[in-house]
């Protein structure tokens, strides 16, 4: 479950980025969250994974109090939440499988453990068979996929994904929107930000409007929620 209330994150006296945001999220649901550029999604994302800290309001994920949560905590935090952004972070000089592999080493997995998982990331995205590639020679849509896989890699209960289509065509779009169902499917709960109204009216599922930072459409399938 997460829980936001009285959520306001204000960056400096001219910038009021997110307005007494009220919001509660079902574990396992399928939540996208739409607004034009500068309402507020992306400190929403920055919020829950605890980049950023409310001005003011609590933030709860699976009893964490994120809003108060100590830096020692944040790893544990992150672990729980996969992180996908639009511009692929990948290591250039690492395989797809030790681009995976690195997020696992660099929290101390063990390298039984690692050599169990990442095959089962990569599996999930459809990869195995390019697990071997540079990230130089895959498409965006497949790069973008590796992060997908890098970001299930702690078993998270949620993932959380920031335009993670900004970039790409509409057929990898389908692609990479097809495995966000297919992790949910699976149990995990998506919060997905996206400016594309065909994948939202695709997915057919909860769909979140910012604007000025506040939230002006709570629906499902097209049917209010407020
Ligand atoms: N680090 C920051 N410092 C100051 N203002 C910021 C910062 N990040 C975002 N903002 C401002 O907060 C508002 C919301 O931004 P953002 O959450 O990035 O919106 P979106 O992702 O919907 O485009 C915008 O007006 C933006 O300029
Ligand atoms: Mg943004």
């Amino acid at each position: 479950m997460i829980k936001l209330h009285g959520v306001t994150k204000i960056y400096g006296p001219d910038c009021v980025a997110l307005r007494d945001i009220n919001l509660n999220i079902v574990s396992g649901d399928f939540v996208s969250i739409v607004g034009q550029s500068g309402s507020g999604k992306t400190t929403l994302i920055k919020l829950l994974i605890a980049e950023e800290k409310p001005t003011k309001g609590n933030i709860e994920i699976s009893g964490w109090d994120v809003a108060k949560i100590g830096v020692s905590d944040i790893p544990y935090l992150r672990r729980q939440i996969g992180v996908v952004f639009q511009d692929f972070k990948l290591l250039p000089k690492k395989t797809v499988y030790e681009n995976v592999a690195f997020a696992l080493e660099v929290a101390g997995e063990k390298y039984s453990r690692i050599k169990q998982i990442v095959p089962q990331v990569l599996d999930v995205v459809g990869l195995a068979n390019k697990k071997n590639r540079y990230p130089c020679q895959l498409s965006g849509g497949e790069q973008q996929r590796v992060v997908v896989a890098r970001s299930l890699a702690h078993r998270p209960k949620i993932i959380v994904a920031d335009e993670p289509t900004g970039n790409l065509d509409s057929i990898n779009t389908v692609e990479v929107i097809d495995i966000f169902k297919k992790i949910n499917e699976f149990g995990t709960t998506v919060i997905l930000v996206t400016h594309n109204r065909e994948v939202v009216n695709h997915l057919r599922r909860r769909v979140i409007t910012l604007h000025e930072g506040k939230i002006i459409n709570d629906e499902i399938d097209g049917k209010y929620r407020l």
